[in-house]
């Protein structure tokens, strides 16, 4: 028997005011999506803003369903969005940000397992690391530099 020690990097920013300003502006583009949210069951607000290689931006928000499983979360419909309109463009970063209607979340929000999961797909497909930030509705955002950050032992394609 052995035991292994896996370490995670996360790099804490105090709020939106501290991030370098292209994560700033993509910041507030998550803000905006996030406003459009569809999310009449949960009250539960997310935003998404993806930075592609050729500079651009693509948003998603949460989009909910009376048969609950049908609704679908605010990373995957931007990183689907993304890679159906710009296959071939490589995801540098992207940016979450979430809240309650019911409270105002101020600790950073963060992205669920299946979610993770999907942007790792992309992650390995581009042979590149993508950036994710992610926020509550205002206050501290965490920085992964990839997604083996999120997920260090993923299942993946090379199990196939
Ligand atoms: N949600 C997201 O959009 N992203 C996540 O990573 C976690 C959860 C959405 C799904 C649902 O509409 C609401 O938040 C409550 O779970």
């Amino acid at each position: 028997m052995k035991q292994i020690e896996i370490t995670t990097s996360v790099t804490i920013f105090e709020n939106v005011e501290e991030l370098p300003n292209d994560v700033k502006e993509l910041m507030n583009k998550a803000v905006e999506a996030r406003k459009n949210a569809y999310a009449p069951y949960s009250d539960f607000e997310v935003g998404a803003a993806l930075l592609l290689e050729n500079g651009e931006v693509i948003t998603g928000n949460n989009q909910e369903n009376a048969a609950y499983p049908s609704g679908m979360c605010a990373e995957r419909v931007a990183v689907w969005k993304a890679s159906s309109e710009f296959p071939n463009q490589k995801i540098l970063k992207i940016v979450l940000t979430a809240t309650s209607r019911k409270t105002k979340n101020t600790t950073p929000v963060a992205p669920c397992g299946g979610c993770r999961q999907t942007l790792l797909e992309y992650e390995q497909k581009q042979d590149a690391p993508m950036e994710v930030y992610f926020m509550g509705a205002e206050g501290e955002i965490y920085k992964t530099n990839s997604l083996t950050d999120l997920v260090p032992i993923a299942f993946g394609k090379s199990f196939l």
